[in-house]
């Protein structure tokens, strides 16, 4: 997938608590000219998050804000002013485990992503995959959807499926909906870049061309 001429670069804030692999596809297709835009930051609400090497070895400026132990609303004070302080295009979610309050989807509105492995509204919160296994649905996937307060709840932007197999266990489907995942991902940040997601009130829509 090569990027379209009128492709944008685009200032890139990635927040992280985990092993990082969604980062790791962002950092990739960066390196591979895939996608235009800059990590300028990645930020962890865990110290010892994954994510964080993958950030180091990429060379990528990362920062620690934990988020445990401490009053809730001083750690998303501070992480709104680090995120602020990049002035962002668009600020992802790669496997961050914290619902943003109000007041931060509300100062970065419309720039917020997530990616969930399932397809909204279904199965939203944790554990989606096993939620899937156990709704015994046919097919199941990925979103990367806009942020709002809720739990998964804000508008779609890009969703891929995947076909439950026979024999799937939790671990089965999320590794198969990972690669789905990291693809759906870049794909919705090459969207942005060519300013291809449209908003017609609270629902998103993609242009064409
Ligand atoms: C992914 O399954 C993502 O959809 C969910 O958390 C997981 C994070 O994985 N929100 P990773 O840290 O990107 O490997």
């Amino acid at each position: 997938m090569k990027p379209s001429s009128s492709a944008k670069s685009l200032r890139l804030v990635v927040l992280v608590s985990g092993r990082g692999t969604n980062l790791g596809a962002i950092i990739d297709a960066a390196q591979k000219q895939i996608i235009q835009s800059k990590i300028k930051l990645v930020i962890s609400n865990q110290p010892k998050a994954l994510a964080l090497e993958r950030a180091k070895k990429a060379g990528i400026p990362y920062q620690i804000i934990p988020s445990q132990g401490r009053d809730q609303q001083k750690f998303f004070n501070d992480l709104k002013t680090a995120v602020a302080a990049q002035k962002p295009d668009l600020i992802i979610l790669a496997g961050f485990m914290k619902i943003l309050p109000r007041d931060f989807t509300q100062k970065f509105r419309y720039k917020i992503i997530n990616i969930h492995p399932a397809l909204l509204p279904s199965f939203p919160g944790l554990h989606a995959q096993k939620q899937a296994l156990e709704a015994g649905v046919a097919v199941t996937g990925c979103t990367v959807h806009f942020v709002d307060e809720g739990c998964d709840t804000g508008s779609i932007i890009l969703q891929k499926t995947e076909r439950l197999q026979p024999g799937d266990t939790e671990e089965t489907l999320s590794q198969r909906l990972l690669q789905k995942e990291h693809a759906c991902l870049v794909e919705a940040i090459k969207l942005f870049e060519e300013e291809k997601v449209v908003l017609q009130g609270d629902q998103t829509l993609l242009r064409k061309s």
